[in-house]
């Protein structure tokens, strides 16, 4: 039997911390304490003029390779989560091959919005499951700033910037136990950037529109769901669980999925406030700071679960 396990992680952060305090200086009508008390967001990083989600992908991957003591000729198929690409194509994941100076095999972009690391990760271990591929680099990346409109303080105080990786390995113990990707297109219009270029022109919005309260409430109930599902495939009990690893786009939908399933709050891995929501790197983000710090270790059981629009969400149980 072939699994897939996560032999290495990695992240990236652009530029310094802008605190609640600093987008109240630079104009935007809000408060440190609305802020704080809505969200639990303190802190974002912003990508600085001509710095991509391929960059940042492409330091996150290296930091994941370094940590696995691989190379990048060792790997075998690249994919990348993001809803900011660089370009309309070719896609971010192209992108991050070559400057990664390799090439020949497979690399393409996921579109799951803030769910899609969990459904890059996913198809990643279907790829090494199947016995096609060995060693693949798992990314997600996001320059989410960009599609934000600055002039709404309903968003714009939400999200940031970054990217975080794992190199996902061929492995004869697991690795992924269990995963579960799901979708609901038909609330596709309560978290959307509603435009596209058509002949030469940008048409509808470029901006992120979202149903704040709607979006929370779908949130808290699928995450629950989504988690019971995944612990149950793998034949695991909640208390099993060393670390859950959510989305991280509020501190409140956070809780709301720990208490669901009796876990205490100190399982769970929480980078919101330092990195605010960077949609589908936040999970690898949040992944590779409790690997880094010392919290996740070897042999621990990890949930990761990313929800976002599409309306799209999912989760992977893997154990370290
Ligand atoms: O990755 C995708 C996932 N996205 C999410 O998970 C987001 C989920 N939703 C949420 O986290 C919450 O709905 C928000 C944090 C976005 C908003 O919280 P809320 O409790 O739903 O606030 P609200 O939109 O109902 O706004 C309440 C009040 C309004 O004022 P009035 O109309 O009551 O006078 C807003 O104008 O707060 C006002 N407001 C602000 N005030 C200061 C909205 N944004 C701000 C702001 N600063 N940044």
């Amino acid at each position: 039997m072939i699994y897939s396990k996560v032999v290495g992680t990695g992240s990236a952060l652009p530029g310094e911390p802008v605190t609640n305090d600093d987008l109240v200086a630079r104009g935007i009508d809000t408060t440190d304490s609305w802020i704080m008390e809505r969200t639990g967001i303190r802190a974002r990083h912003l990508a600085g003029e001509g710095v991509t989600s391929s960059q940042l992908g492409a330091q996150a991957a290296r930091k994941a390779l370094e940590a696995a003591g691989c190379a990048a000729a060792d790997v075998d198929l690249i994919i990348v989560a993001t809803s900011t690409p660089d370009q309309v194509f070719p896609s971010t994941a192209c992108l991050v091959q070559s400057a990664l100076g390799v090439s020949g095999f497979p690399a393409f972009d996921v579109q799951a919005v803030c769910s899609g690391f969990v459904y890059a990760l996913t198809i990643a271990d279907k790829f090494i499951r199947s016995g096609s591929h060995r060693r693949a680099l798992v990314i997600g990346a996001e320059v989410f700033s960009r599609i934000i409109d600055w002039n709404d303080r309903r968003t714009c105080v939400l999200f940031g910037d970054g990217a975080g990786a794992v190199l996902l390995e061929a492995s004869d113990s697991p690795g992924l136990l269990a995963t579960s990707l799901r979708a609901d297109g038909s609330q596709h219009e309560i978290l959307e950037v509603p435009g596209n270029i058509r002949n030469g022109h940008f048409e509808g919005s470029p901006f992120v529109h979202m149903d704040g309260s709607a979006v929370f409430k779908l949130a808290v109930r699928v995450l629950g769901e989504v988690a019971v599902e995944v612990l149950e495939q793998a034949g695991l009990a909640p208390d099993q669980l060393d670390w859950l690893i959510p989305h991280q786009a509020n501190i409140r939908i956070l809780q709301a999925t720990a208490k669901r399933l009796h876990l205490p709050f100190e399982k769970l891995v929480v980078t919101v406030d330092r990195h605010g929501n960077t949609s589908a790197a936040s999970v690898p983000l949040a992944l590779d700071t409790a690997v880094r710090d010392g919290r996740v270790k070897p042999g621990q059981y990890v949930m990761l679960q990313g929800v976002g629009g599409g309306f799209t969400w999912g989760a992977a149980l893997l154990r370290m």
